[in-house]
């Protein structure tokens, strides 16, 4: 398959027509799925943000038969792809692509609210701060009494990096983008969580120092 370069993507990704594949999605969806069918609801409503490549919506709601799941990017490329792989899917409970982006005030998906979920999996640290913001807004907005939203990616905590290699990410993606960055969950995230009427539920530890992060709406 050919590569092709994609400009908000750290790496190179495969594609096959619309299709995209990304390396890192191969390596971190299995763990990431395991931890989500533990923690996320089974039915209702879960609503994806910066699907990305779309990978991890299907092998994700594959995996959750009972859950009617949406899958959203603001960018066309990335829409194209989800839309590929939605289609070749062939699953009944998969939906999209929706162009969210979590900045803006309205979503466009407002009317299939209220939602059990919402996810965003490596987005927030590759993205200006205005769209952890925005998420977080979003979820408080839409989710459910009760409902949950998971987030997946690099975190430092208490203010420190929890791996050299984090630290080394986070100079990377500033070097690229000031705005972007690893975010402190206890000092960038928690904030965002308790204006927006959510609680820290857990944080898991995740292969590469990553976590797996979910939040309750009260
Ligand atoms: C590094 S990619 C991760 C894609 C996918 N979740 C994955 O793990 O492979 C980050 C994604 O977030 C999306 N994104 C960036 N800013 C956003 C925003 N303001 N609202 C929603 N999605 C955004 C990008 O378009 C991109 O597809």
């Amino acid at each position: 398959m050919p590569k092709t370069p994609k400009e908000t993507a750290l790496e190179n990704r495969a594609h096959d027509g619309a299709k995209l594949f990304s390396p890192s999605t191969e390596r971190n969806r299995d763990a990431i799925r395991e931890v989500f069918v533990d923690v996320m609801p089974h039915d209702g409503r879960i609503l994806e943000i910066g699907a990305g490549t779309g990978e991890h919506a299907v092998h994700l709601a594959s995996a959750l038969p009972g859950v009617e799941w949406l899958a959203g990017d603001p960018d066309e490329t990335a829409r194209a792809s989800i839309a590929a792989w939605i289609a070749d899917s062939g699953l009944a409970n998969l939906s999209g692509p929706h162009a969210i982006d979590v900045t803006q005030d309205a979503w466009g998906v407002e009317e299939l609210a209220p939602f059990a979920g919402v996810v965003s999996i490596n987005m927030i640290h590759i993205a200006p701060f205005a769209a952890a913001k925005g998420l977080f807004a979003g979820a408080g907005r839409l989710l459910a009494p009760g409902g949950k939203l998971f987030l997946y990616g690099p975190f430092s905590r208490n203010g420190a990096h929890t791996a050299p290699s984090n630290e080394a990410f986070d100079a990377s993606l500033k070097a690229r983008d000031p705005r972007w960055g690893v975010r402190d969950l206890e000092g960038d995230i928690a904030p965002l969580a308790q204006e927006n009427g959510l609680r820290l539920e857990k944080a898991v530890e995740m292969p590469a120092n990553n976590f797996s992060v979910v939040f309750v709406k009260d």
